[in-house]
């Protein structure tokens, strides 16, 4: 075969596989939309460690501290995606959110941990999939799994301070900075099961 020839059916090759997988509409919608909850769940948890440290629980502030890093990490991964996606910045607007005491401010940290494990990304994460987004499917599921870790810390830093105080509460915990994935001295692994990045890369807060 002429080279001619060739280009115009490689041409045609190309032009076909675009219009196989076309623009992922709604998972770069839902990036945008995660991307705005996310950095509002990173500075909801922010504030949440300054009322912990004010109420004296110290050991609460730095695990509140290290969820409000993950989920800032979960927000920039959305921005990377709408990147490699051809989109530009998100624009930020933060949503509201309420600081009451501790306590409640544990439980409403559990009520908006779990609506993302429940509903909100396995939402995205089948959308993702229908639209055959693999970055979309990768980021949502690596919040996803993440989510569910942050719903398990925040329950148990309740249930101990509602029996015993901070006692039962780790002291120490660790982000993987490419996922955003947490930790605690108790459940570090020797890598991250999400992304396997190694431990001495994680984020330290202590
Ligand atoms: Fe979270
Ligand atoms: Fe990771």
């Amino acid at each position: 075969m002429r080279t001619l020839p060739r280009i115009v059916l490689f041409t045609i090759f190309l032009g076909l596989i675009v219009a196989c997988h076309p623009k992922p509409v709604k998972t770069i919608e839902n990036l945008k939309s995660d991307c705005i909850g996310e950095s509002t769940a990173s500075a909801k948890y922010a504030a949440f460690a300054e009322k912990a440290k004010a109420e004296g629980f110290d050991t609460v502030a730095i695990m509140f501290t290290a969820i409000s890093k993950s989920e800032a990490i979960h927000a920039a991964n959305d921005i990377n995606v709408l990147q490699k996606l051809g989109e530009k910045a998100v624009e930020l607007q933060l949503g509201k959110f309420e600081v009451l005491s501790t306590k409640e401010n544990l439980a409403s940290a559990i009520k908006g941990e779990k609506y993302e494990v429940e509903t909100l990304y396995p939402g995205f994460i089948g959308t993702a999939k229908k639209e055959r987004c693999a970055e979309g499917v990768k980021t949502f599921t690596r919040a996803y799994s993440t989510e569910k870790k942050h719903l398990e810390f925040n329950s148990d830093a309740l249930t101990s301070l509602n029996s015993q105080g901070e006692i039962a509460i780790p002291a120490g915990w660790f982000v993987c900075p490419v996922c955003g994935n947490t930790y605690n001295n108790t459940s570090v692994t020797a890598a991250c099961d999400l992304c396997m990045n190694t431990p001495d890369n994680f984020i330290v807060f202590n």
